[in-house]
């Protein structure tokens, strides 16, 4: 019987599709799991499914001579060493689409609670400190004809524009490799750097990459507006997080709506007293559908490797490069 070595508890009944045929092998406290406890873990099995918050580095090839998947319950692949899964001959694959539309309505929802104030409002009223109705009381910024900035027009960056498109926001986007047509009315920027000054909240919709890394610094953080917003549900390692408190401190940003952070679960300390700052712990695909097809995802792209069929979404095909 093929081993499956499943990181973490999934939502849905997903892994009763492998009782009776496959011998499924759960880690007794979950993720995270760093490189060398899923070596350990995973040893011996045909197929591992991970958290973006698990480390898949060459240790755990390895570690796993007979390995032939690696299903990462994520659209991100970040947490795994691609390099290494081609070298080792092993498939990597994501779930994309089924999250789309769940993590565009997170963003949003982040949007729309740093701009129109929510989360600082429900504070000062569970204090006890709302005395009424003042016109001149806790105002936010409105969206109707402002411009969303969109960094990385890809399957989420697009839906988040069409949202925001119908909240009455103009679109523009950057992206590296953007795709001929977005099928939207959205302003291109080949340059970045020339996005960023047309923008009245910039939205970060990129994998993290090594060319995405700390993509937005201090340098690209001054070239917004003063009182534009910064929103990200992406990875938290494309923003410098200490940058991005400076940049709030002496007021040239008006606020930040994050799901992610440099150092997740850590955040910076100087984030978390501010209120003009909404944090959330990373739930951008986080509603119980979204989160059980992406657990069914994962799960159809073990059973298809195992089959020796090619898997629905792959990332790495072993003996192919990009
Ligand atoms: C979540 O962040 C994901 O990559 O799916």
């Amino acid at each position: 019987m093929a081993i499956v070595a499943v990181t973490s508890p999934l939502p849905g009944a997903g892994l009763d599709r492998l009782a009776g045929t496959h011998e499924v092998r759960r880690h007794p406290r979950g993720s995270p799991l760093s490189a060398a406890e899923l070596a350990g873990f995973a040893a011996g099995a045909d197929a591992l499914i991970t958290l973006l918050s698990d480390r898949v580095d060459a240790s755990v090839f390895a570690a796993c001579p007979g390995l032939k998947v690696v299903a990462n319950v994520a659209v991100g692949v970040n947490n795994i060493d691609l390099e290494a899964s081609r070298a080792a001959g092993v498939w990597v694959t994501n779930t994309p689409d089924v999250l789309t539309e769940a993590t565009a309505d997170f963003t949003m929802a982040l949007l729309l609670a740093v701009t129109r104030r929510i989360v600082e409002g429900d504070r000062v009223v569970r204090a006890g400190a709302f005395t009424g109705w003042r016109p001149d009381y806790m105002l936010g910024a409105g969206l109707q004809g402002r411009v969303l900035g969109v960094v990385g027009l890809g399957r989420i960056g697009r839906a988040v524009a069409r949202r925001a498109l119908a909240f009455g926001m103009t679109v523009h986007a950057h992206d590296p490799t953007p795709t001929s047509d977005p099928g939207l009315p959205v302003t291109p920027f080949a340059s970045l750097d020339d996005l960023l000054p047309t923008v009245d909240v910039l939205t970060l919709h990129t994998p993290l990459l090594p060319s995405t890394r700390r993509l937005i610094d201090a340098r690209r953080l001054a070239l917004l507006p003063r009182g534009a917003y910064l929103v990200n549900t992406s990875r938290g390692e494309v923003v410098d997080e200490a940058a991005l408190v400076a940049a709030l401190e002496s007021g040239h940003l008006a606020g930040a709506a994050l799901d992610v952070y440099e150092r997740e679960p850590e955040v910076h300390p100087g984030l978390l007293d501010r209120p003009d700052v909404v944090l959330a712990p990373h739930l951008g695909s986080a509603t119980l559908e979204t989160r059980t097809a992406m657990a069914d995802l994962a799960i159809d792209n073990v059973l298809a490797v195992l089959a020796g069929r090619r898997p629905p979404t792959p990332v790495v095909e072993p003996g192919v490069r990009e």
